[in-house]
């Protein structure tokens, strides 16, 4: 048999993506008590399912949303689970046409979760055919064209629609309002990030004291998925060149080498916070100009490096444009200007 391109680089590479995939799912909670951390958002999600149990009925429909990287996915799995349901997992870009959605609606059994992630990337054609499927559980086909066009109506199981996105504010305000549940995911703090990292270290069998989950946590930019990937990597430092136990001074040494500092801000971000200070004296500029002038995509640096430096107090978003604060200054070791003379916050008389 012939073997591709792909499946080459597969088999000789050194690190398999299948391995990647399975230490992800080997790591996610499958159920609610397992769930570190997003205590607001588990408390009235009990709620809803024992109520939706106690009814005999299938869930109202549910959008989680918040930056990436905090458990969508994983809680959308948990919530099917808890009901004792299957799930269907899909995203907005892979549902082309409206014959995608109707293929999937048309293939659910009753009480089933179909989730979709990236939920605020469906086209404008897909989401007209997922508001009745919403409310009422039908689809409307068109057949034929011109006059003697007639539409039919298709019944659906009753289901439930879980959508994640990590942009609640692009999504349109008709499907936003078919939603009955809106749960919002947190960053998560230091302290829940130390529990999830000492919860993953024993299910990979890492050998890993209080304090190096702390080194780690820290470093972890409120996000479980950049802590177990930490872990991940750590544990090849410590396995390396510590006797296999991720401790504070190999988890300071790793972390050193990967170039995170002590604020977990890793190389990006601080080229960043340098951009805004070197190019535009501290701020404002806008989310464009700043990308093309890092040669990075804007939604990475809306998704990925914004949530956390304004968490941190970093970076502040005026309707001008992004500056830095006088926190960001000190951090990188450069002098702050006086406070009423940096861009942005000049005064009416300057
Ligand atoms: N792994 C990733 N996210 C988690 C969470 N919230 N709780 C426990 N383990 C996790």
């Amino acid at each position: 048999m012939e073997v591709t391109d792909f499946d080459a680089e597969r088999l000789i590479s050194p690190q398999p993506m299948w391995e990647d995939a399975d230490a992800e799912m080997t790591l996610r909670p499958k159920s609610l008590q397992e769930y570190i951390g997003q205590e607001k958002v588990k408390q009235n999600l009990e709620i809803y399912l024992e109520a939706a149990r106690m009814r005999g009925e299938p869930l109202d429909h549910i959008l989680l949303y918040g930056p990436p990287g905090l458990g969508k996915t994983t809680l959308a799995g948990i919530i099917a689970r808890e009901m004792g349901v299957q799930i269907r997992t899909t995203s907005g870009p892979a549902i082309e046409k409206p014959g995608d959605l109707a293929a999937l609606l048309t293939n659910l059994e009753a009480g089933d979760v179909l989730f979709i992630d990236e939920i605020h990337r469906l086209s404008r054609q897909v989401e007209e055919v997922l508001y009745p499927a919403l409310e009422d559980f039908a689809l409307d086909i068109m057949i034929g064209k011109g006059p003697s066009a007639q539409s039919i109506r298709i019944d659906l199981p009753k289901f439930t629609l879980i959508g994640a996105t990590t942009r609640a504010g692009q999504m349109t305000s008709p499907l936003r309002d078919r939603f009955g549940v809106l749960l919002k995911l947190e960053l998560y703090s230091p302290d829940e990030l130390s529990t999830i990292i000492r919860r993953s270290a024993d299910i990979l069998n890492v050998a890993c004291t209080a304090e190096g989950a702390k080194a780690l946590a820290v470093c972890s930019r409120g996000t479980p998925r950049v802590a177990n990937r930490l872990l991940k990597r750590v544990r090849d430092f410590a396995q390396v060149k510590a006797e296999g136990i991720v401790d504070e001074k190999t988890a300071a040494r790793a972390l050193k080498r990967m170039e995170i500092d002590s604020n977990g801000l890793d190389e990006l971000d601080r080229s960043l916070l340098r951009a805004v200070i070197e190019l535009y004296g501290g701020g404002p500029v806008g989310l464009e100009t700043l990308a093309a002038a890092l040669g990075e995509e804007a939604v990475t640096l809306e998704d990925v490096c914004e949530p956390y430096l304004m968490q941190m107090g970093f970076l502040t978003r005026t309707p001008r444009g992004r500056c830095v604060t006088q926190a960001a200054y000190r951090h990188l070791g450069l002098k702050p200007p006086p406070q009423n003379t940096q861009a942005g916050q000049q005064t009416l008389f300057d």
